[in-house]
This record gives C-alpha cells, sequence and structure tokens, in this order.
C-alpha cells in the first residue's frame, strides 16, 4: 500500500501531531546519542517551515510499564531539540490531560511542543485495542493532522504510533520513515547485483527469519557472529567449546539446504579467532581452517574469512548487513566486526546497515559517514529484513 507522503499533506494554520522516536540512552540527565533525535530534524523544520498552528511531538523513552518514572522523562530532550533547533520547545507535564490542553492552546502560533513519556499511560502499549484507542482518541482532540516518523517504533502496535492516525483528518510519512522504507524495502525489492546480506549475532532463532526472506532475494549470505557455530555442528565440523544452539541444529541443516537448492551462496567462516575462554583480557589465535580446537572457544571471524568477506563486499553493488562478526563489546574480540565495516566503508555498494550492534561498529571504526544509510530502527529494521508488515507504516497506508 502506498503511504501518504508529509509533502502532499496540507500543514498551514493546522494542529500537527508527530510521533519521533527520541528512545534515547538518557543517564543523569544527560544524552548519550543523540543521532535518532538528528534524524528527526529535518521532518520538524520541514513542517516548521509550513506555518502550522503548532507542532506537538511525542515519543517514548525505556519501557516505563504505565508508571511515572521520572528517570524516563523526555525533558533531557526537549532541551537537546531546543538546542538543536535553536527554538523554544514547550516540555509539557503529560501526554494528555486539561493542564496539557490548556498548555497547547497556550502555545504562541507556530510554537512547538514535546509531549511527556507517552509510556507512562498503561492504554499507550495495552493489547486491548478499546485502551489503545482511548488514548490515541485523546490525541486526536488537539491535532488535525499525525505525521508518523519513530521508524525505530513502527514495529510496535502502539497507541501513539498506530492507533492515533484513526483519530486526525489526515495521516502521513515524515522523511525519516520514508527514507528508512526507501533503503531497507526499496533497495532490497529492487537491488542492484551483487546484492550480498553480511548476517550476525548469537542465535540463529533470531535471524532465522531474516535469512528466509533474504535468501528469495540476495545472490550471497556472509554469516558472522556465534550462529556461525550452529550452522558448522549441522555440517559435522569441530565447534569446539563455542556457543551452539542444540534445539536449532536441524533447522540449521534445512536452512543450508534451502540455500543450495536455491541455488544461493550461504557462506560461512573458513576460520576464526579462538580463545581458551570467552572473557576480556584471554590471548587469542587463529584457525587453520573450519574447525575449532575441542578446549577452545570461536570469538571472531579469523583473517582468511576476513578477506573473503572483504572480496564478497568489494564485488557487490548491494549490500545489507545487520548484527556483529564477534563477540563486538570485548576489546580484541571485535576485530573482525571493525573489518566489515571498513570494507563496507571502502566499497561502492549502496551499503544499507541495520541493527544495534552493526550501527556501533560502523561508528566506531569512524566510517558511518560513508555509509550509505544507517537505520535508525534496531527491533524495526529486523521485521523489516523479515518480510514483516510493520503496524506503524500500515497505519499510515492509504485507504
Ligand atoms: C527501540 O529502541 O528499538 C525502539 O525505540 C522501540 O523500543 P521498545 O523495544 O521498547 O518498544
Amino acid at each position: 500500500m502506498k503511504k501518504k507522503s508529509i509533502e502532499n499533506v496540507q500543514l498551514a494554520d493546522k494542529r500537527v501531531f508527530m510521533r519521533a522516536d527520541f528512545n534515547v540512552p538518557v543517564k543523569d540527565g544527560v544524552i548519550g546519542d543523540d543521532t535518532r533525535i538528528q534524524a528527526t530534524i529535518p521532518t520538524i523544520k520541514y513542517i516548521l517551515d509550513k506555518k502550522p498552528k503548532r507542532l506537538v511531538i511525542s515519543s517514548h523513552l525505556g519501557r516505563p510499564d504505565g508508571k511515572v518514572v521520572p528517570e524516563m522523562s523526555l525533558a533531557p530532550v526537549a532541551k537537546r531539540l531546543a538546542e538543536i533547533l535553536g527554538l523554544d520547545v514547550a516540555m509539557m507535564p503529560d501526554c494528555v490531560g486539561d493542564e496539557v490542553k490548556a498548555k497547547l492552546e497556550a502555545l504562541p502560533e507556530g510554537g512547538i511542543a514535546l509531549l511527556e513519556n507517552v509510556r507512562f499511560h498503561a492504554e499507550e502499549t495495552s493489547k486491548v485495542e478499546a485502551e489503545v484507542d482511548s488514548l490515541a482518541k485523546q490525541f486526536g482532540e488537539f491535532a488535525d493532522v499525525f505525521i508518523g516518523d519513530a521508524f525505530g517504533s513502527a514495529h510496535r502496535a502502539h497507541a501513539s504510533v498506530c492507533n492515533v492516525a484513526k483519530f486526525v483528518d489526515e495521516a502521513a510519512a515524515g522523511f525519516l520513515l520514508k527514507k528508512e522504507i526507501d533503503y531497507l524495502i526499496g533497495a532490497i525489492e529492487a537491488p542492484e547485483r551483487p546484492f550480498v546480506a553480511i548476517l550476525g549475532g548469537a542465535k540463529i532463532s533470531g535471524k532465522i527469519d531474516v535469512i528466509s526472506n533474504l535468501l528469495g532475494k540476495v545472490d550471497s549470505i556472509l554469516i558472522g557472529g556465534a550462529m556461525a557455530y550452529t550452522f558448522l555442528k549441522a555440517m559435522g565440523i569441530e565447534v569446539g567449546k563455542s556457543l551452539v544452539e542444540e534445539d536449532r541444529i536441524e533447522l540449521a541443516k534445512e536452512t543450508l539446504e534451502k540455500a543450495k537448492s536455491a541455488g544461493k551462496e550461504l557462506i560461512l567462516p573458513t576460520d576464526h579467532l579462538v580463545a581458551a575462554a570467552c572473557e576480556a583480557g584471554q590471548a587469542t589465535q587463529a584457525t587453520e581452517g573450519q574447525a575449532i580446537p575441542a578446549d577452545m572457544v570461536a570469538v571472531d571471524i579469523g583473517p582468511k574469512t576476513v578477506e573473503l568477506y572483504k572480496s564478497k563486499v568489494g564485488a557487490a553493488k548491494t549490500v545489507v548487513w545487520n548484527g556483529p562478526m564477534g563477540v563486538f563489546e570485548i576489546e580484541g574480540f571485535n576485530g573482525g566486526t571493525i573489518a566489515v565495516a571498513e570494507a563496507l566503508a571502502a566499497s561502492s555498494a549502496t551499503s544499507i546497515v541495520g541493527g544495534g550492534d552493526s550501527v556501533s561498529a560502523v561508528k566506531k571504526a569512524g566510517v558511518a559517514d560513508k555509509m550509505t544509510h544507517i537505520s535508525t530502527g534496531g527491533g524495526a529494521s529486523l521485521e523489516l529484513l523479515e518480510g514483516k508488515v510493520l503496524p506503524g507504516l500500515a497505519a499510515l497506508d492509504e485507504a
């Protein structure tokens, strides 16, 4: 279905309600990484340029479970937003209610307000549709137009993400949402080939739907992270003390068969970096081949695999990357992941990066600005790669 774009909506003199994903790391009132705030600025500036009556922005922060948790207040975000925009951003004491309504009415013409964390109300995330609607309806009472721009939350069927669209005159997608859809759906459905997916992470169970969906679209899938060891064990290769999902070995066998019959390359590490234990400070060594010594644990892809994956990335025209190649959080076990980030930066392929750890890796490698698209969504980007319909996107589909 086609979504209405913000560019096709009349915003002048309208009461605009925008959902952003400002779920950013906050510690002691200080924002650690404001990427998600910066990513919504084009949409906010566009709305303000159109001279709305006012712009009200909503978001969640953390998982307060329907209770007021002061540490999860969005007040630090209002402050940061005001600094970035160079404008006043009125922080509301709640997200609905008479006091909020009165404060919104008192805003100057074209003013901006940030509502307090929508998840302080249990109805935001309720499983009961009528409860979700009851909160969404209250948002609708102070809005004419809904702009959905919270890609990171698009996989959540929540009041401020989805249901609010039912209680306004018009609903449309903001620029961030549109950009994420263009890359995570557009580039994948009609990729320039060769199209290579790099998938990492600890568990096959978390990535199997992504592998299944992408097998139908890509030319090759490069596997890294601990899920590689479950595949290797399924092939009868010794994996030592490495992490293996014993109950997924059959699934791994089926997936290897599926790839073979589809004529797609599912490439596993040809060597590994191993250590005596998966702990910081442990010495590492590279294996000769795919087998891992019985008393060792694999912690990263090995140097030969790095070269192989670099050559695949170098020859690709489109690359999607989700998940680290090794135990990325431990210094000394993150070289494979960093090398993949650098290979992507050096390639001329359209590079699409999704998922928390791969995003941290491109930032750590200092190559974030060399990627074509870095998704602001962790769970949401994964679900799109699984081929799922996200409720937050479906809510914006034109009837
Ligand atoms: C995220 O950080 O992935 C999104 O903001 C969604 O948060 P949630 O997993 O708490 O719904």
